[in-house]
């Protein structure tokens, strides 16, 4: 858990590593990505009758309104970086987005009708309890009864896994937390939200795609056991609704 996580991705540079390094094709966290969509655009014509509005929390450069966007009637941004949200542009996100304070009131979603979709990619983990629950205030405002619509969180770096068993490599990394589910059910909780759904992406850690050999197989598990083993998943999505 970072205590200068919104003070991490605001300048070019941050923009760039994370697009070419962090994201590069082909790469563990790219691979997520691609089966994250795939999934996404399936459930999102089963979970909504019509198209949602999309308020996408901490967008940083698009990737998840660039995911949905033509299965959205309007998709909404907020990031606290000026770069990452030119990123998002440079990306070719037409979305609307709005740059928000990284502390304070809680930033209120733009004003919108109709079934809502909030997005929350990659902040939950290294983000402080703080800014978490700031997070979720932001998503129950955009849901406030159990038919706005749903919430999607992502859990990238989640405790019960493989990631867990090498932890050990890397004491002292500041990049390094880890997420439980139990911490995100009761950070649901505290906001008037259900987990209702998981879905799991990887098995595997970064460490298998950088290693020649492990690469396919990696790959395979990832792809085939993942989607069937969300319990033991590195990488999660989890669906919530508000409670009745
Ligand atoms: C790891 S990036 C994830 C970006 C995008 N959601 C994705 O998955 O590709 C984390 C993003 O959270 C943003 N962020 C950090 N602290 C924030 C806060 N307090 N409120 C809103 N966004 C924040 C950062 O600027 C950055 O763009």
């Amino acid at each position: 858990m970072r205590t200068d996580y919104p003070e991490l991705f605001r300048d070019d540079a941050a923009v760039s590593k994370y697009e070419n390094v962090v994201y590069r094709p082909g790469g563990y966290s790219a691979s997520i990505s691609a089966r994250q969509r795939d999934v996404l655009r399936g459930q999102i014509r089963r979970w909504f009758p019509e198209p949602p509005v999309q308020h996408d929390f901490a967008c940083g450069t698009g990737r998840a309104l660039l995911m949905l966007a033509d299965l959205v009637c309007a998709g909404h941004g907020y990031d606290v970086s000026p770069a990452m949200l030119r990123g998002a542009r440079d990306a070719g996100c037409t979305a609307d987005l709005h740059l928000v304070p990284p502390d304070g009131p809680v930033p209120m979603p733009a004003r919108t009708t109709g079934p809502t979709l909030v997005t929350m990619f990659r902040l939950l983990l290294n983000a402080t309890e703080p800014v978490r629950d700031r997070a979720l205030a932001f998503a129950a405002a955009a849901l406030p009864h159990r038919d706005s619509g749903l919430l999607v969180l992502e859990n990238h770096g989640r405790s019960r896994s493989l990631r867990h068993l090498g932890r050990w490599r890397h004491r002292g990394d500041p990049w390094f937390s880890e997420l439980s589910d139990r911490t995100v059910r009761d950070l649901l909780a505290r906001h008037g939200f259900e987990l209702v759904g998981t879905y799991g992406f990887a098995l595997t850690t970064p460490a298998w795609y950088k290693t020649a050999v492990l690469r396919a197989p990696a790959g395979l598990l990832d792809t085939y056991l993942a989607p069937r083993l969300p319990s033991l998943s590195t990488d999660v999505l989890y669906v919530a609704r508000r409670l009745p």
